[in-house]
C-alpha cells in the first residue's frame, strides 16, 4: 500500500515512523502541505492519503478532491482525542488513526472503507442522477437513454443510429473538444457532436470551458444570462454543488440535451478555479452519459510564466478539461494557415496529459487547398504529425450560417446539410454506434 502523509509537523515524523511498520505498508511521500498532495495525487501517486486537521487549506473540497483521484482519504489525530477525530470526520475522511494504535488497528483503519466517510464514495457519483421531478438525487439506470430516445418527439428512426445495435455504454464518458487559434470551428463541432449524440439516444451535456471566447449559448439561443459554469464553479467552491444544484444550472437546449453555458465576459475567466472545474467535470459525469466540453485554444501552463502558483491561471481550464477527458477531439482548419497551426497543436499534445486525439479537419473545400482536397489534407498530416485516421468536414457555410443566425443545431436546421453529416459520423464514431446515411444506407462506426 503507498501512502502519502501530509500531517502537521510536531508529531509527523513519529507517525510516519509508526506507518512505516505497518506491513505491506510503504510512506512514498510526506508532502509539506495540501499542494504538494494535491499535486502527488493528481500526478497518479498513492493508494491512501493520511491528512492531519491541522494541514492549511484541508477541507470538504479538498478531501473530495484528493479522493477523485481513486486515492483513500484517512485522517490522523497525534493522540486520540475524539473531539479531534470528528472534526476529521466532518471532512469526509474514511477513517480516522493515531500513532498509538496497535500495528493491526492501523492497517484495518488504512484499508477499510468506511460508510460514514465522502472519500470513499466521491468516485460513486458517476450512478446518482438528479431527480428531475425535484425531488433530489435518486438512482438512475445506466446504459444508453433508449427509452428517451424512443420517446423522443419529431424524430424518424432513419433520423438516429440503429440502436438494436447500440453496445451498452458503461461508464459516462467525457469528450473534449480542442484545437489552435484561429476559430478553426472548435464550438461548431462540440455543439453539433453533441446535438447529434442526443439524438442517438445518448443524454448529453455540453460545457463551454473556452475562457477567451464562450459561445455555446449563442449557438443554442441559451440566454446570455444563464449562470452556467461560473455559478457551478461558485457552488462548488463553496461546498453547495451536488448533481441536483448542477441539473439546475445546465437546462435542456434540446432533447436529451443538457447545456452548462460558459462566462459571460471573458474577463471573469479567474472565477474557474482548477479544482471547482474538475469538480464540476466530475459531477457532470452523473448527470449524462457524455459530456461534451468546449475548451480554449491555449495549453501554455501560465503556472510556468507566473512566480504565483497560487495565482487563478486562464488555461488551467482548458488543461483540466483535456486531463478530464476520455476522448479528444482536435479541430483544425482546412486552409495552409489553419493545417499548420493543427500541425503544431498536435505535437503539443504529448507533453499535455490528455487522451488521444482524433483529428478533425474543418471547412474542407477545394479553393483553399487545391484540387482533391481530402487526400492532400490527408498526406501531409500523414507526414507530418503522424495522423493516420482524420474525419473530415466539408466547408458548408449556407448551413452553419443558417444554424448560426437561428441559433440552433445543424440537425435542427440543416437536416440534410454535408457538414451535419460529417459531424453526425464523427458523434456515432464516438461511441461507437451505427448509424444510416441520409440514403438509408448503414455504416457502422466502432469507438477507436
Ligand atoms: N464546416 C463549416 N462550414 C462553414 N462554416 C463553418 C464550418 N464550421 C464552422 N464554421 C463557421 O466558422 C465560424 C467559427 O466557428 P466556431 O465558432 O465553431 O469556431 P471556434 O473554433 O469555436 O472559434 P473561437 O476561437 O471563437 O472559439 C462560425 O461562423 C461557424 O459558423
Ligand atoms: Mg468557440
Amino acid at each position: 500500500m503507498d501512502l502519502l502523509v501530509a500531517v502537521g509537523h510536531s508529531w509527523e515524523a513519529r507517525l510516519v515512523e509508526r506507518l512505516s511498520s505497518v506491513p505491506g505498508v510503504v510512506v512514498s511521500r510526506r508532502c509539506v502541505d495540501l499542494a504538494e498532495l494535491l499535486s502527488a495525487v493528481a500526478a497518479g501517486h498513492g493508494d491512501v492519503a493520511v491528512v492531519s486537521g491541522d494541514l492549511r487549506g484541508l477541507d470538504r473540497e479538498s478531501v473530495a478532491q484528493v479522493a477523485r483521484h481513486g486515492v483513500r482519504v484517512v485522517g490522523a489525530s497525534p493522540d486520540g482525542s475524539e473531539a479531534r477525530e470528528r472534526e476529521l470526520r466532518q471532512l469526509g475522511v474514511a477513517g480516522v488513526l493515531h500513532p498509538a494504535l496497535e500495528t493491526d488497528e492501523i492497517a484495518r483503519r488504512l484499508s477499510e472503507e468506511d460508510p460514514d466517510g465522502i472519500a470513499g464514495l466521491a468516485l460513486s457519483g458517476d450512478d446518482e442522477r438528479p431527480d428531475l421531478s425535484g425531488s433530489g438525487p435518486v438512482r438512475a439506470m445506466r446504459g444508453p437513454s433508449v427509452a428517451s430516445a424512443g420517446a423522443r418527439a419529431g424524430e424518424g428512426a432513419a433520423e438516429r443510429g440503429d440502436l438494436s445495435q447500440t453496445p451498452e455504454v458503461e461508464q459516462p464518458r467525457v469528450v473534449a473538444v480542442w484545437g489552435p487559434t484561429g476559430a478553426p470551428g472548435r464550438t461548431t463541432v462540440a455543439v453539433n457532436v453533441a446535438s447529434e449524440l442526443a439524438r442517438l439516444g445518448r443524454s448529453t451535456l455540453l460545457v463551454d470551458l473556452d475562457t477567451y471566447g464562450a459561445s455555446v449559448a449563442q449557438f443554442l439561443s441559451v440566454l446570455d444570462e444563464s449562470p452556467g459554469v461560473a455559478a457551478a464553479a461558485r457552488a462548488s467552491e463553496l461546498g453547495t454543488l451536488d448533481l441536483a444544484a448542477l441539473a439546475r444550472l445546465a437546462p435542456e437546449a434540446a432533447p436529451g440535451l443538457r447545456v452548462l453555458s460558459g462566462i459571460v465576459s471573458a474577463q471573469r475567466w479567474p472565477e474557474l478555479r482548477p479544482a471547482a472545474i474538475e469538480h464540476v467535470i466530475d459531477l457532470s459525469r452523473g448527470l449524462a452519459d457524455v459530456v461534451v466540453l468546449d475548451l480554449g485554444f491555449s495549453v501554455e501552463d501560465d503556472e510556468e510564466l507566473s512566480y504565483d502558483t497560487d495565482a487563478p491561471r486562464r488555461n488551467a481550464t482548458t488543461l483540466t478539461g483535456l486531463a478530464q477527458a476520455d476522448d479528444l477531439v482536435v479541430v483544425g482548419a482546412a486552409d495552409p494557415i489553419g493545417l499548420q497551426r493543427l500541425v503544431r497543436a498536435l505535437q503539443s499534445l504529448p507533453s499535455v496529459p490528455s487522451p488521444p486525439p482524433r483529428t478533425v479537419v474543418n471547412r474542407v473545400r477545394a479553393a483553399s487547398v487545391g484540387p482533391d482536397p481530402g487526400r492532400r489534407i490527408a498526406e501531409s498530416l500523414q507526414r507530418f504529425a503522424g495522423v493516420e485516421a482524420l474525419h473530415l468536414v466539408p466547408d458548408d457555410p449556407a448551413a452553419c450560417d443558417a444554424a448560426l443566425l437561428q441559433g440552433r443545431t445543424l440537425a435542427e436546421c440543416a437536416p440534410s446539410s454535408s457538414a451535419r453529416d460529417a459531424l453526425r459520423t464523427l458523434a456515432a464514431d464516438l461511441v461507437g454506434v451505427e448509424t444510416r446515411r441520409q440514403d438509408g444506407s448503414r455504416r457502422r462506426r466502432r469507438r477507436g
